[in-house]
């Protein structure tokens, strides 16, 4: 059985926790997209980790793990968490495979999103400020360097210098920065290079070897349905596809391969960055809410924006992705809540929306048409099945499947 989990909102929903569950059942997990501006956050035996790049089901001992192809890789970053796991005992050598031909985040990248961020003045994303798309830009320019040219130094170094030299052009002169230097910069990658080279594998043999003897694989997405680069809140989106075809082409197997796909939401809806929000709380809500979810980001400690559920967002996700399932985190953060709204639709220039709509400058104007239901004002914490949770939470949620599921 092999299942891809994808977030259905903006990031955040608690993917490293159902990835945690499942990846009892599966054998080797896979992130294909995006870089350590993910943040998974997973409590285990009261201990708390944080993966940033490292697949997380690999807590569970026993698992193997692959960064694939459409991971952006900072060698740092990752070496960084390998080092976290390895003081936890977790025999990461043997457990963590990457693919060869996954893109190189330089320090370059790293200082071109700040750049370009600084200059964008008003229209700002809110990057998490790793260089992820930088270096996505790199790669569709066809001028990226991958884990396989660290390993061949005389081609790295032709490669690195080619773009060293471009880079240091556009800092003199769009942004009057000084250059950087190659001589560091080529020893201490090529230095992660031989670092990194017991890990590195082809993924997709990897990953056909893996099938061949019956093993499962579980596909971690990395951000969610909202950020993805074509179908999210472009231009507030990430560079890369976070939906569930990425899994396809950002580890290298089939979409035959693929068995389930299961969307995870929060019960509530958060982002991180900037872009139109249409169900944000207003101020006093938002804070009780921050503060109970504890909605402060996992990468870069930014305070999340919060707002209630909306089904609109989430059917999209389930279209886009063809979600069979879709797993409901954080609902005991509603815990108190006198009342619960759900947004079923908007409302825009008078007129009901069904679908959400493809211009951002339309979504910032959408007024978000609510059912509101009681609360269940009950600690729904250790409850463990449907059944057992109080009727007017199930009732929250049936209203949310049945928007989900139907066009308003
Ligand atoms: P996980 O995997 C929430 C957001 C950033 C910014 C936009 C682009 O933890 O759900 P980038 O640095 O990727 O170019 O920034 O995307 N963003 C996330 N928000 N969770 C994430 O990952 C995110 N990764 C990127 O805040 O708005
Ligand atoms: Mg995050």
């Amino acid at each position: 059985m092999n299942t891809v989990i994808i977030g259905a909102q903006w990031g955040d929903e608690g993917k490293g926790k159902v990835i945690d569950l499942l990846a009892a059942d599966a054998d080797v997990i896979i992130r294909y997209q995006g870089g350590n501006n993910a943040g998974h956050t997973v409590i285990c035996d009261q201990d708390e980790f944080i993966f940033h790049l490292i697949p997380s089901g690999l807590l569970n001992p026993g698992k193997l793990g692959l960064i694939g192809n459409g991971v952006v890789i900072d060698p740092e970053g990752l070496l960084k968490e390998v080092g976290q796991l390895r003081g936890r005992d977790i025999d990461v050598e043997n457990a963590l495979k990457i693919s060869d031909i996954a893109h190189v985040i330089f320090p370059y990248h790293k200082k071109l999103d700040q750049l370009e961020e600084s200059s964008r003045e008003g229209r700002s994303i809110g990057t998490t400020g790793r260089g992820i798309g930088p270096c996505y830009v790199d790669k569709v320019a066809r001028c990226g360097i991958r884990i396989v040219d660290l390993l061949n130094e005389p081609v790295f170094a032709e490669k690195l210098r080619h773009n060293l030299t471009e880079k240091n052009r556009l800092f003199k002169l769009l942004y009057n920065e000084a250059p950087m230097a190659f001589e560091p910069m080529f020893e201490q990658y090529c230095a992660y290079g031989r670092t990194l080279r017991p890990f590195v594998v082809n993924g997709v043999r990897f990953l056909r070897e893996a099938m061949q003897q019956g093993k499962s694989l579980l596909f971690e997405g990395a951000q969610g349905t909202l950020l993805d680069l074509d179908h999210g809140t472009y231009p507030y989106v990430t560079s890369s596809n976070a939906t569930a075809g990425g899994a396809c082409t950002g580890a290298g197997v089939a979409p035959t391969a693929i068995d389930r796909i299961i969307g995870v939401v929060k019960a509530y809806t958060t982002r991180v960055g900037e872009g139109p929000f249409p169900t944000e709380f207003p101020p006093e809500l938002m804070d009780s809410v921050r503060t109970r979810g504890k909605e402060f980001g996992a990468t870069t400690g930014r305070p999340r924006r919060c707002g209630w559920f909306d089904a609109l967002i989430a059917r999209h996700a389930v279209w886009v992705n063809g979600c069979g399932s879709v797993a409901v985190t954080k609902l005991d953060v509603l815990d108190d809540m006198p009342m619960i709204q759900v947004c079923v639709g908007y409302r825009v220039d008078g007129k009901d929306v069904d679908q959400f709509p493809s211009d951002m400058s339309v979504v910032a104007r959408c007024e978000p048409v609510y059912e509101t239901h009681a609360g269940w004002m009950s600690d729904t914490t250790a409850i463990e099945r449907v059944e057992d949770l109080p009727k007017a939470a199930q009732a929250s949620w049936k209203c949310a499947d049945h928007s989900i599921a139907t066009v308003r």
